[in-house]
C-alpha cells in the first residue's frame, strides 16, 4: 500500500511544523512552547511514526479543552542532590518538560559521570526516541522510561493495568553515522498504531489484543469494547513494564498505571551516563563502528533483504521523508484541517 491515499498529500516539515505551532498557539501555547510541541510531533512524522505525529494535534487540543493540559504551564527542575534531578512539568505539555529533563540529565552526566531526572505531573511526551536520541548526541548513552494510562493486562491476564510503557535508549556515533536508537512500546502494538489500525479498518497483529473476555482477538474494536493490549514478548516484555512502572512511574512520584486514579501523562525517568568516564569516547565509537559492520555484513535469513541496526529505520525514513515531504493520508488530513478550521487557523 502507498503510504499515501489518492486524497492525501505530501508535506514538507517546516510547513507542517508552522501548522502545528498555530494550531497550539490558538489554544493559548505560547509560541516557544508551541514551537516545541510541534516540532516534535513533526519529527516523529520525519521518523516514519506518524502515530506520534500531528494527528496527535486533535487529542492535544482535547487534553486542553478537558484541563488536562495547561498550555501556558511551565516545567521547573529541582536539584535532589549529587547527579539527581526531578522535572515538575506542572500538567503544561510534556515535550518541553522532557527536552528540560534531557538538558538536565545530559548537563549531570558531564559533570558527575551519570545523571538521572525524572518528570512528574507530565503530559504526553511523544515518541521517547528524539530525547535519548539528543543524548546521544552529546556524547553519552541515554536510558528512559515512561508509564502511561492504563491499556495493558499483564502476563497471562486480561484486565488493563500497565500503560504501553516504552522503553528507549540511544548511545552516540562517530560524526555522521545514525546514533543507535532503540525504542518501542512495551506493549505488542503501540495503542497509537492500533488507533490508526481501527480507524482504516485493518486487523490487529494476532496476540497483540485481548478482548474483554480474556480472548485473544484480531478485532481492533475488541480492544477499545473493554480489552486490553498484551505486553511483547511475552512475561520478558511483561518484566520490562512492570520495570517502567517502577523506574518511572513510581521514582517520578506519579504512580503506577494500575492506581485508580492515573487517568493520563506519562510518569518519566531519563538515565544519562557520559560514556568518556568509562574508557575513552573515540575507542567507543570504533568498538561500535565494528560491530555494525559484522552485524550489516551478516547474511540474511530467508524473507529478509539486509539487517539494519536499531535506529536505522528511523534515519532511513527521515532522509527519505526530508526530501520527499511527509505523507499525510486523507483521514488525517481531514480531522487535522477541521480541527484549524474550528480554531480559526488556515488549513494545511
Ligand atoms: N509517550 C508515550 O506514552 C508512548 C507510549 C507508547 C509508545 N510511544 C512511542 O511510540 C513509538 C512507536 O513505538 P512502537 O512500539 O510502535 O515501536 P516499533 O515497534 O516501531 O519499534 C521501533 C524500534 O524498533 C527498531 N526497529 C524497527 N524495525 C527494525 C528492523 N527491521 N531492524 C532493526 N531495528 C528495527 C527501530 O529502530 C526502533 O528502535 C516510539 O517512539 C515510542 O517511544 C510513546
Amino acid at each position: 500500500m502507498s503510504e499515501v491515499d489518492e486524497q492525501g498529500a505530501r508535506y514538507q516539515a517546516s510547513d507542517l511544523k508552522r501548522f502545528g505551532q498555530a494550531i497550539l498557539e490558538a489554544v493559548d501555547t505560547p509560541r516557544d512552547l508551541a514551537s516545541i510541541v510541534a516540532g516534535s510531533l513533526v519529527e516523529a512524522n520525519l521518523a516514519g511514526h506518524d502515530s506520534h505525529g500531528v494527528i496527535r494535534l486533535t487529542s492535544y487540543v482535547a487534553g486542553v479543552r478537558t484541563g488536562q493540559v495547561q498550555p501556558t504551564a511551565r516545567a521547573v527542575v529541582e536539584s535532589l542532590g549529587d547527579a539527581c534531578a526531578r522535572v515538575d512539568g506542572a500538567w503544561g505539555w510534556g515535550q518541553p518538560a522532557a527536552h528540560i529533563a534531557t538538558d538536565t540529565a545530559v548537563n549531570l552526566a558531564r559533570a558527575k559521570g551519570v545523571g538521572l531526572v525524572t518528570v512528574g505531573r507530565c503530559n504526553h511526551i511523544g515518541r521517547l526516541g528524539e530525547y535519548v536520541e539528543k543524548v546521544s548526541r552529546a556524547g553519552q548513552i541515554g536510558l528512559m522510561a515512561c508509564n502511561s494510562p492504563p491499556a495493558v493486562a499483564p502476563y497471562g491476564g486480561y484486565t488493563r493495568l500497565l500503560g504501553t510503557n516504552p522503553i528507549a535508549w540511544g548511545a552516540p556515533r562517530a560524526s555522521g553515522n545514525p546514533p543507535i536508537v532503540v525504542d518501542f512500546a512495551t506493549a505488542t502494538i503501540a495503542e497509537g498504531k492500533l488507533r490508526i489500525a481501527h480507524a482504516i479498518g485493518s486487523k490487529a497483529p494476532l496476540g497483540a489484543v485481548v478482548d474483554k473476555h480474556g480472548q485473544p482477538s484480531t478485532d481492533t474494536a475488541a480492544f477499545y469494547d473493554g480489552g486490553a493490549l498484551t505486553t511483547f514478548g511475552g512475561y520478558k516484555g511483561f518484566g520490562l513494564s512492570v520495570m517502567a512502572e517502577l523506574m518511572a512511574g513510581m521514582l517520578s512520584g506519579t504512580g503506577s498505571s494500575s492506581d485508580p486514579d492515573y487517568n493520563h501523562g506519562n510518569g518519566t525517568a531519563l538515565f544519562a551516563i557520559d560514556v568518556g568516564r568509562f574508557l575513552p569516547a573515540d575507542d567507543f565509537m570504533e568498538q561500535v563502528d565494528a560491530l555494525e559492520g559484522r552485524l550489516h555484513a551478516a547474511r540474511p535469513a530467508a524473507g529478509f533483504d539486509a539487517i539494519q541496526m536499531p535506529g536505522e529505520p528511523e534515519w532511513r525514513s527521515r532522509s527519505r521523508r526530508t526530501a520527499e515531504g511527509i505523507p499525510i493520508p486523507s483521514a488525517a488530513l481531514a480531522a487535522i484541517n477541521d480541527l484549524a478550521e474550528a480554531l480559526g487557523v488556515s488549513p494545511i
